[in-house]
């Protein structure tokens, strides 16, 4: 059988061995409860949860206090725009986001919407971004919430979140960016970026499944969240419920790795990505990358190959692991709603196909890939009666 590459990094990465090792000691012999404080087991669970806290405050450049465990980027998600706008409606009662901000932003703004909050989903150009004029014309004066995300997580576009971050502070609006797919692949500077609240998922940055964190701001201003789980007041009454520590210090020790080894991380990983784009665009001349090339995540890389439909290219991909459309709505078969944002037809959004390299990538498995997608793309367009068609129109 022929080795299978992994290229879907956007929807999970692989544990990191050393990740995992750091973790065992807490599943076995370390197992307390970080909330019992009268005995070691206690005290050096706590430790270990607070070690990993004030890991990841560093790296975003903020207090350790200001990190909330939840158990992923749609917990932290949910509690941010839930929590926010509930402790505050007397501020008023409009959130503005994008409309490709992923299901977890887009899902819990219409909820706020059953609960009598209005949204303005700005839409984007067809790099995928929103314009920020028109971002700073859609405020209005009960306007609570901004919610961009980072980084976008189907084609792997970067916001302007330094820009957006000043605009939220001028206009003294709560920011809230989902950095589930940047967090450990760019620089994050809360202080500098003016964010309030930011969300993470750890099994994107070679972590545990099953947890994540919300960044709070606690000063500068101070961010009042209605709590939304009941319970025993952990996280600062913030988040309650017993505090999951192998996972936890699984987080932190990806964090650190992530941030102690960015740079160079980030160049190996988008000269990958940079040949396999040079090698398809020039092998598959009618090659469309979907989204900015400029601004974008170094790892990523979104394709579309007219007259070729993505579920039955990736059905021929044997070796290569990647996704059509993200993880969360590849289970359906709708056309992707980020694809149909950039103003693609329904056929082109049905043909795009998403690679993400990942850590655990090898030199070689860029020139697999892109041989094994030219050679299906080619096989898959001498079928397609479209191609034929549109191969026969003189020019
Ligand atoms: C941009 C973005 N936000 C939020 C999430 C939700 O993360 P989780 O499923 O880990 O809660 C994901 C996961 O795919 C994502 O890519």
């Amino acid at each position: 059988m022929k080795r299978k590459i992994y290229l879907d990094n956007n929807a999970t990465t692989p544990i990191d061995p050393v990740v995992l090792d750091a973790m065992m000691p807490y599943f076995k012999e370390k197992f307390g409860n970080a909330a019992s404080r009268n005995h070691p087991f206690g005290w050096e669970a706590e430790e270990a949860v607070e070690k990993a806290r004030k890991t990841i405050a560093k790296s975003l450049n903020c207090r350790a206090r200001e990190i909330v465990f939840t158990s992923g980027a749609t917990e932290s998600i949910n509690l941010a725009i839930k929590g926010y706008c509930e402790r505050n409606s007397e501020k008023g009662k409009h959130i503005i986001t994008q409309v490709i901000e992923h299901k977890a932003v887009l899902d819990t703004c219409k909820e706020m919407e059953n609960r009598g909050w209005e949204v303005t989903y700005l839409s984007v150009n067809k790099e995928g971004l929103i314009d920020l004029d028109n971002l700073k014309e859609t405020i209005r004066d009960d306007t609570v919430l901004i919610t961009i995300m980072h980084a976008n997580n189907e084609i792997g576009v970067m916001n302007d979140i330094f820009s957006i971050g000043e605009i939220c502070l001028e206009r003294d609006i709560c920011f809230l960016s989902d950095a589930a797919q940047s967090f450990g692949k760019l620089p994050i500077d809360l202080e500098a970026m003016h964010i309030d609240m930011l969300a993470v998922s750890g099994h994107k940055i070679y972590g545990p499944k099953g947890i994540g964190f919300l960044y709070v701001r606690q000063r500068n201003p101070k961010v009042e969240l209605k709590l939304q789980i009941e319970g025993g007041g952990h996280e600062r009454g913030m988040r309650s419920g017993t505090l999951p520590v192998p996972l936890i210090v699984g987080l932190g020790e990806a964090s650190r790795l992530c941030f102690e080894n960015m740079d160079a991380e980030s160049k190996r990983l988008r000269s990958m990505r940079d040949k396999l784009v040079a090698t398809l665009t020039d092998e598959l001349p009618d090659t469309i990358i979907n989204g900015s090339m400029e601004q974008r995540l170094p790892h990523n890389v979104n394709f579309s190959f007219p007259h070729v439909e993505g579920e039955a290219l990736l059905m021929k991909l044997e070796s290569i692991a990647c996704s059509s459309g993200s993880a969360c709505t590849s289970a359906t078969l709708q056309p992707s709603y980020v694809m149909k944002a950039l103003g693609h037809s329904e056929e082109l959004a049905h043909s795009s196909i998403r690679i993400a390299f990942g850590r655990m990538n090898k030199e070689d498995d860029t020139e697999i890939a892109a041989k094994e997608i030219i050679d299906a793309v080619m096989t898959l367009r001498e079928k397609s009666p479209f191609h034929r068609t549109a191969k026969s129109q003189p020019a």
